[in-house]
């Protein structure tokens, strides 16, 4: 009697689904509280033969909505479906196959994780289990500033004692210390895939730069000098490079932030002389590492890459290219195809991307941007998307130069709660069940005029079939999924919404 009453409680407790607890903020749609005691979770997605999971998020107010319906293998049924417009079918064509996935993260910054401690430590070690573990999105990649970037609540390096070229008194902050390292290592405890870490510097130390400022400028003398050698050091110095390094954050940026500026045959020059041979000796190249180029914007992935890429000896040393978000609707995105089809053997990957601005919670719109950006991408040879700061604060922060911004989580330590955006939940579309190494599957679709639905098709290492369709549009509109290998889902698309669907 007594444990009956007492399994009964076990699941009440342990299985009662714990849904978005909803607050309007006015800003179109809803963000979901989390408190001390409250927060929404995702179940893990068992996958039934015979039947597709269909996971729905919408403007309306639907956060990881989940239903299973069964996949018709009759013949007959055939084009039924299109009786009302608006219409969009996927064909799926199992048999051409891209990229294979890598995966979808965060950056683990100096604010990011200054907010996060800021909760209680039980609010804070939830916070990375709703990003990484199996009941929250399940994200597996994560981005280190090498010391600070503007998402710091002060200028630093880790050696900022004048003319110190031997790095004696090279340190970590009490930033990674007391907030970076305990959610990063928090992190890789509570994911279930290897985190896949990699780091990248904002800026070198003022004594190394011509601008002697953290903010612009370059590095003092030439590619194979003293000072490329140092920086070369200081980086691999740093103890925190596990899976991966990018040369340089943002090598062309002009904004006064933390920067430092490459020009494309610098920063090959420094790769080729310094970083390259650098990171050979102390074993990094051997290991399963890799060296990635551009950081920037796509307008700058050509000229870097032919730059870099076409020279043999800093070709070797390089396996990956990286872009990010920033004015990606004004450039051509199939500069991001182009760069796919050329280097077949590098990794490519989006590795930052934020709305800038103040914080707009509930903002369905800015969901939408990343939804579009990251299936774009995805559909271009991309391999991965990675997020800017994991948690800000609620005038987007701190930043030490205000340059303030929006991010999927915001935290308001005050009253002890935090709000999860649409942005959050529309990532997790994409990160919770496009586990790594899922291999990117070809589509051909047909739909109504005017319809600006997008979508994306993937094939997990476990053979379920994974696809992603995005509804920009104000009117529902009819979906229909064709696999010739397993049969026909016919289910409804709703306006403003997302909708993730896996069968096996
Ligand atoms: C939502 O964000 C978009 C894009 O940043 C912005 O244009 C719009 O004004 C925001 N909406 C509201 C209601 O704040
Ligand atoms: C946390 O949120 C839940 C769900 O809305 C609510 O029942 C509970 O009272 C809240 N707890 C605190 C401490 O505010
Ligand atoms: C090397 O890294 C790739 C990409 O993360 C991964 O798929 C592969 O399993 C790794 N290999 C080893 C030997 O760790
Ligand atoms: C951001 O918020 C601040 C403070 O409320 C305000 O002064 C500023 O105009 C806002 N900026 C934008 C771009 O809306
Ligand atoms: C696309 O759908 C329309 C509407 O049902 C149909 O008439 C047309 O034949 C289809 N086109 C292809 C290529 O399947």
């Amino acid at each position: 009697m007594c444990f009956k009453l007492f399994l009964a409680f076990v699941a009440l407790f342990f299985c009662k689904e714990k849904t978005c607890n909803p607050q309007d903020f006015g800003a179109g749609s809803v963000v979901c509280v989390c408190n001390i005691t409250y927060c929404d979770e995702f179940e893990p997605v068992n996958v039934k033969p015979g039947f597709a999971t269909i996971i729905e998020s919408s403007k309306d107010g639907k956060r990881f909505f989940r239903r299973q319906i069964s996949i018709s293998t009759r013949k007959e049924n055939k084009a039924t479906y299109y009786e009302t417009d608006p219409y969009f079918e996927i064909k799926i064509n199992r048999a051409k196959k891209y990229q294979r996935i890598l995966g979808f993260g965060g950056a683990f910054t100096d604010s990011a994780t200054i907010n996060i401690e800021s909760l209680p430590s039980s609010m804070a070690r939830r916070i990375v289990r709703d990003y990484y573990s199996n009941y929250g999105i399940q994200y597996n990649v994560g981005r280190i500033p090498i010391g600070g970037c503007d998402f710091s609540t002060r200028p630093y390096t880790y050696d900022d004692v004048e003319g110190d070229f031997g790095l004696k008194y090279f340190s970590l902050s009490k930033e990674d210390l007391k907030f970076k390292m305990p959610s990063i290592k928090y992190a890789s405890k509570v994911s279930k895939s290897p985190l896949w870490l990699f780091a990248s510097a904002w800026s070198a130390p003022t004594w190394m730069k011509t601008s002697n400022s953290l903010i612009g400028g370059t590095l003092k003398g030439k590619p194979g000098g003293k000072y490329y050698e140092i920086w070369a050091n200081y980086l691999i110095n740093n103890g925190i490079l596990v899976s991966g390094l990018t040369a340089q954050n943002e090598p062309q940026l002009n904004f006064p932030i933390n920067s430092m500026n490459f020009s494309p045959k610098n920063e090959r020059d420094f790769i080729k002389f310094n970083l390259g041979p650098a990171l050979k000796r102390s074993g990094y190249i051997s290991k399963n590492f890799s060296l990635i180029i551009v950081d920037d914007d796509i307008i700058y992935l050509k000229p870097f890459t032919s730059t870099i890429l076409s020279d043999k000896i800093a070709r070797k040393y390089v396996s990956g290219i990286a872009y990010h978000w920033y004015k990606n609707n004004a450039y051509p995105r199939d500069l991001i195809k182009e760069v796919s089809e050329r280097y077949p053997d590098k990794l490519l990957l989006s590795t930052e991307a934020c709305i800038m601005g103040n914080i707009s919670l509930g903002n369905w719109s800015r969901g939408e941007a990343y939804a579009k950006d990251i299936i774009e991408g995805l559909n271009r040879g991309s391999q991965g998307w990675v997020d800017w700061n994991l948690a800000l604060n609620m005038n987007g922060g701190p930043n030490w130069v205000n340059n303030y911004v929006d991010a999927p989580i915001i935290v308001n330590s005050e009253k002890k709660e935090y709000y999860k955006n649409p942005m959050f939940y529309i990532l997790g579309h994409f990160s919770k069940l496009l586990a790594p190494n899922s291999i990117r599957i070809d589509v051909s679709i047909n739909k109504s005029q005017s319809n600006e639905a997008i979508c994306a098709a993937f094939e997990t290492s476990k053979h379920e079939t994974i696809v992603i369709v995005f509804n920009p549009m104000s009117t529902d509109m009819n979906l229909n999924i064709r696999d010739p290998n397993k049969g026909t889902i016919v289910t409804k698309l709703q306006a403003k919404s997302i909708m993730t669907i896996v069968y096996n």
